[in-house]
């Protein structure tokens, strides 16, 4: 066997570093955008193994390499493809559908044939990555035909998958035109995990419905004698990492530090987002706007920190989003602001996982509030941060994190009033009150870090399954 092959692997359409390469012609590695990233870095640091994705630069094809201490395989992509399976069928088709529609998928025909070219790729690298018989995980919404199309090429492997969006429900996927093959696709795993139970409910039920195989609760009987496991496994964050940072000298200095610039306010709200329409930052950065305009908080009371990363800047909706952000920001402070006491400050950057603790310290209330997102680990990483059992998280009920985070206060985006109520109970809850709700959260988090997540998953799909009865016959299936 030759010493290079793998017994454990990831594949995502990411590797954890992208390649950068400055004005002086230096190449570098920057930290990936995404929780994904976030969340499997730390299991692969655990566990060894090789982690196959795309490094971030079109029309370059790089050894692999080891980084960090992670052994790296990278997967070229050309310009075109860039355009037409990462920005177009990933992003501008299935990451709409998946999240409620909020902006119209595109369909294109060329878009999924990239798609498909894209995904025999990633396969045929993990096959020839992976050792006889190992586990190969397949990550997100970017590679649904990996399973399938690498069980074909290696049955000896194991295979998983896990989506870190939502799946939606069969009103919407149904919309898609290559329904079936994305089932199918699926399907190729042992085992398909899922943030939530609904999201795997969904899946199990498409696949009776339009794939036509027999399903009991959250498994699947597939004719040839297998059986997939649909099962939620929701994920989370290494929790201890994002303490031991919070606590440092460094992150304490510069926590004073950023209070202190913004000039000492009794609340420091903030939130950290890609900038994504997903998110909600427009709903939210109103009703702040609004509470200010109507007088229930003093300019020089409060002040919002909102970082927005920069993310999918070529595709069309981001740029439209990002636009309107400006406009927005611009108008709120132009229209509360008052000299040197600006309500809003917008940074469009992405910072070091050390400037985040500090921004967590910083913040008296936390505002994570998507129309729709699968998880979103930021929710996670300012409860892991607050080992003072202090600050206030302020959650959407359309967030995975709030199927566990229970103690924090819960709105509705769309429901602006509703959300300006929440952020004042947030702002003005007394500190017991407060170190109650956030004492019970962080005990959630601590026990279900990602290592319990990572462990669950794999446990799970390393469970041997005896072959069902092959004489099963199957439910009738449409396309
Ligand atoms: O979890 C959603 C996700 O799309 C991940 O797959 C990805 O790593 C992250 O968000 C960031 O997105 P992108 O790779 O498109 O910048």
């Amino acid at each position: 066997m030759a010493a290079g092959l793998a017994e454990f692997v990831v594949i995502a359409n990411r590797l954890p570093v992208d390649r950068y390469i400055a004005h002086d012609g230096a190449v570098t590695w920057r930290t990936s955008p995404g929780g994904l990233v976030t969340a499997l870095e730390p299991v692969m640091r655990r566990k060894g193994g090789a982690w196959i994705g795309w490094h971030g630069a079109p029309d370059e094809k790089l050894k692999p390499f080891e980084h960090d201490g992670l052994r790296l395989v990278p997967v070229p992509l050309s310009a075109q493809e860039v355009e037409e399976y990462y920005e177009g069928f990933s992003n501008g088709t299935l990451w709409p559908l998946y999240h409620d529609v909020i902006a119209p998928p595109e369909f294109h025909r060329e878009w999924w044939d990239s798609y498909v070219d894209v995904n025999h790729r990633f396969a045929a690298c993990a096959a020839r990555v992976a050792k006889r018989g190992a586990t190969v995980w397949v990550q997100d919404y970017q590679l649904q035909l990996v399973p399938s199309l690498l069980r074909g090429l290696r049955p000896d492997l194991r295979i998983g998958f896990f989506l870190h969006i939502p799946f939606p429900p069969r009103e919407l996927f149904t919309q898609l035109p290559w329904r079936r093959q994305i089932l199918e696709g699926l399907l190729g795993a042992d085992l398909v995990g899922f943030q939530l139970p609904g999201a795997a409910q969904n899946f199990v039920r498409l696949v009776r419905e339009r794939v036509g195989h027999k399903t009991h609760r959250d498994l699947i009987y597939l004719p040839e004698g297998r059986t997939v496991v649909a099962r939620a496994f929701p994920i989370s964050i290494d929790v201890n990492a994002f303490e031991q940072l919070a606590r440092s000298e460094n992150v304490t200095a510069r926590c004073k530090e950023i209070r202190e610039s913004l000039g000492n306010p009794k609340h420091v709200l903030l939130s950290i987002d890609r900038l994504d329409y997903t998110k909600g930052l427009r709903q939210r950065l109103r009703a702040f706007g609004e509470l200010i305009r109507d007088g229930s908080i003093d300019v020089d009371d409060a002040v919002f920190v909102q970082v927005a990363t920069p993310s999918r800047e070529r595709v069309d909706q981001y740029r439209i989003l990002r636009d309107d952000i400006d406009r927005l920001v611009g108008r709120l402070n132009g229209d509360v602001g008052r000299i040197g006491q600006q309500p809003i400050t917008y940074l469009h950057a992405s910072y070091p996982r050390e400037e985040m603790a500090a921004l967590y310290r910083a913040a008296d209330v936390m505002v994570v509030t998507p129309l729709r997102d699968g998880m979103n680990l930021v929710a996670k990483e300012y409860v892991a941060c607050r080992y003072d059992d202090a600050g206030a998280l302020v959650l959407s009920e359309f967030a995975g994190a709030a199927a566990e985070l229970r103690q924090a206060y819960r709105v509705n985006p769309y429901d602006i009033n509703g959300m300006k109520a929440a952020l004042m109970e947030a702002m003005g809850a007394e500190p017991r009150e407060q170190a109650r709700r956030m004492k019970t959260m962080r005990k959630t988090v601590i026990e279900n870090d990602i290592d319990h997540w990572a462990t669950a998953f794999l446990d799970e799909l390393n469970f041997e399954r005896p072959s069902h009865d092959k004489k099963m016959r199957p439910a009738r299936g449409r396309s």
